[in-house]
């Protein structure tokens, strides 16, 4: 039962970017070695992306998919095969900003997911409380509630082929960090959670942490023995910013 976890930094661009500045983006990220990164453009310029990054290990993510099917009549959807067909490796679901404008629901999360893994796209589960919840001491059970919703519809095994986020939505642009230990404490209490259905997907399960991470509250966060890596926004669009937490996240594997 050895810990096989990496760290794992994935730049989430939302709505930003076009194909100028997504070009200097990633040219300036190409140097990137010896460290697990993705990189999320939205969804329009993926096929792009991926041919800037070739001969590079940077590996593309979406940050969305449809739930409905693989293929058929679902005007303005785009399906995880469409995602695998443009080499898409991660599909990040559940992130706060889709469940806040986008009404997307704990059993919508769920069927996104089985449709990355239907792909062989490795789903990014995002789980977060917001200001008010955390206020009323429900974090523990708000971000149970959204990781069980996916656990009771996919299986446990389906997260050995996952990633975890834990985003609390007050940090999330905010420029409020949760302090490295807030933030250790619910990665741990999701590692536990996965662990009491089974303890080798749960050791091995690599848990992010996302939330105005940046270049000089990277280190802290991944020296936390359950923070695994980093869901990072704002700091994505800024190559120097990016590179810093990637190499902050390397040097955490060596240090
Ligand atoms: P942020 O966004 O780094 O801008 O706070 C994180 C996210 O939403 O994934």
């Amino acid at each position: 039962m050895t810990n096989q976890r990496s760290p794992l930094v994935i730049g989430n661009w939302k709505m930003q970017g076009s194909l100028a500045l997504n070009a200097s983006l990633v040219h300036a990220l190409l140097a990137l070695k010896n460290v697990s990164v993705a990189i999320a453009p939205p969804l329009v310029y993926l096929a792009t992306t991926r041919q800037q990054l070739v001969g590079s290990a940077i590996k593309l993510a979406a940050q969305n998919v449809a739930a409905e099917g693989q293929q058929g009549a679902y005007t303005g959807e785009v399906s995880a095969r469409m995602l695998a067909d443009v080499g898409v490796h991660y599909g990040i679901v559940g992130h706060s900003e889709r469940r806040q404008y986008y009404g997307e629901t704990d059993a919508l999360v769920a069927k996104k997911f089985i449709r990355l893994q239907e792909q062989g796209i490795q789903p990014v589960v995002c789980v977060g409380e917001s200001l008010a919840e955390r206020e009323a001491g429900q974090v523990e059970q708000v971000v149970s509630r959204q990781l069980l919703a996916v656990i009771e519809q996919c299986g446990i095994q389906a997260l050995a082929n996952a990633v975890v986020a834990y985003e609390p939505v007050w940090a999330i642009g905010t420029g409020k960090t949760a302090t490295p230990e807030d933030a250790q404490a619910v990665h741990r209490f999701l590692r536990q959670l996965v662990g009491s259905y089974d303890k080798n997907i749960a050791e091995n399960l690599s848990i992010l942490y996302g939330g105005s991470v940046k270049a000089d509250n990277a280190a802290s966060l991944f020296a936390m023995p359950d923070i695994d890596g980093a869901l990072v926004g704002g700091a994505s669009l800024v190559a120097t910013d990016f590179l810093a937490i990637c190499h902050a996240a390397k040097a955490s594997l060596v240090g």
